[in-house]
């Protein structure tokens, strides 16, 4: 089954169409191995046409890793791991409208997402996407010694408190306020993946306040440095949606952002979000 699977890459620095696979079956496990080295090898994989319920795309994320249920945004009734990213016509923000990497504010960031498309406006609401690896990679020896000796403070503070810039506007999504303290993890700035072994940075603008053991103030220049280098176009592909497609992106080496650039119009996809499997399974698995 596994053979029949065709993967086109589409674009230099990541990305890649993955097609002759039914992902609302239960696939065979050489299948599923195949997705997973396609998702390291090319950081996003792409599906089109894919005719997933709630509950067959809840049963294809767990082949995968157990399945987040997010602290701010509220799942579906009956499939609470399924959150459901809505923008409707009189809906000025959209949700993930800025570059980010899903989770990093949690002690222990998801690994990977999986976005279907439910229904699309007639044109705009692409998502972009950006290789953190090859971020990495093409800053100067000097550069990438200092951030291998630095950790980074995430927290959801920005996004999902009561003075959060974006929590409060998101008219069709259930979003909630974060009550009182959101915590913050430290995680190292750049991260050694643990399939490939290649690294990434691991810092984003939507969730990294500063770098650990310095001052916001102080952090400011280098963060802001990353943030710019990061979004590079090289360093980007963008996926035009069509009904029932999908994407999988791998959340240890890429940011993503989805486009609003579709006034007026309704946006209506599905997620859900892949933790790493505990030690002891993963362990077990190998
Ligand atoms: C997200 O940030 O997960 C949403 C991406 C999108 O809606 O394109």
């Amino acid at each position: 089954m596994s053979q029949s699977l065709s993967i086109r890459r589409v674009a230099g620095a990541l990305g890649a169409e993955i097609s002759g696979v039914d992902l609302s079956r239960d696939l065979p496990d050489e299948t599923i191995a195949a997705i997973r080295g396609a998702l390291v090898e090319h950081q996003v994989v792409f599906f089109r046409d894919q005719d997933l319920t709630p509950a067959r795309q809840t049963a294809f994320g767990r082949r995968f890793g157990p399945l987040n249920i997010h602290p701010y945004v509220q799942g579906m009734e009956g499939h609470p791991e399924v959150m459901e990213i809505i923008k409707e016509p009189s809906d000025r923000i959209n949700f993930g409208g800025g570059w980010h990497s899903d989770m990093s504010f949690l002690k222990t960031p998801a690994i990977g997402s999986i976005l279907h498309a439910v229904d699309l406006p007639e044109w705009g609401g692409d998502t972009l996407f950006a290789s953190q690896a090859a971020a990495y990679d093409a800053l100067s020896p000097g550069l990438k010694a200092t951030l291998e000796g630095l950790s980074a403070v995430h927290s959801a503070s920005r996004e999902y408190s009561a003075q959060g810039h974006s929590a409060q506007k998101r008219g069709a999504m259930q979003v909630a306020e974060a009550d009182g303290y959101v915590g913050e993890y430290v995680h190292p700035m750049v991260l050694v993946h643990p399939e490939t072994g290649r690294k990434a940075l691991y810092v984003n603008p939507a969730f990294t306040l500063r770098i650990d053991g310095w001052k916001t103030s102080e952090s400011k220049a280098l963060l802001d440095y990353l943030f710019n280098h990061c979004r590079y176009e090289a360093f980007t592909c963008r996926f035009s949606w069509t009904k029932g497609a999908v994407a999988f992106w791998d959340n240890r080496s890429v940011w993503h952002f989805a486009l609003n650039d579709y006034p007026g119009q309704r946006r209506h996809m599905r997620r859900v979000t892949v933790d790493p499997w505990p030690a002891a399974q993963a362990v077990a698995a190998e």
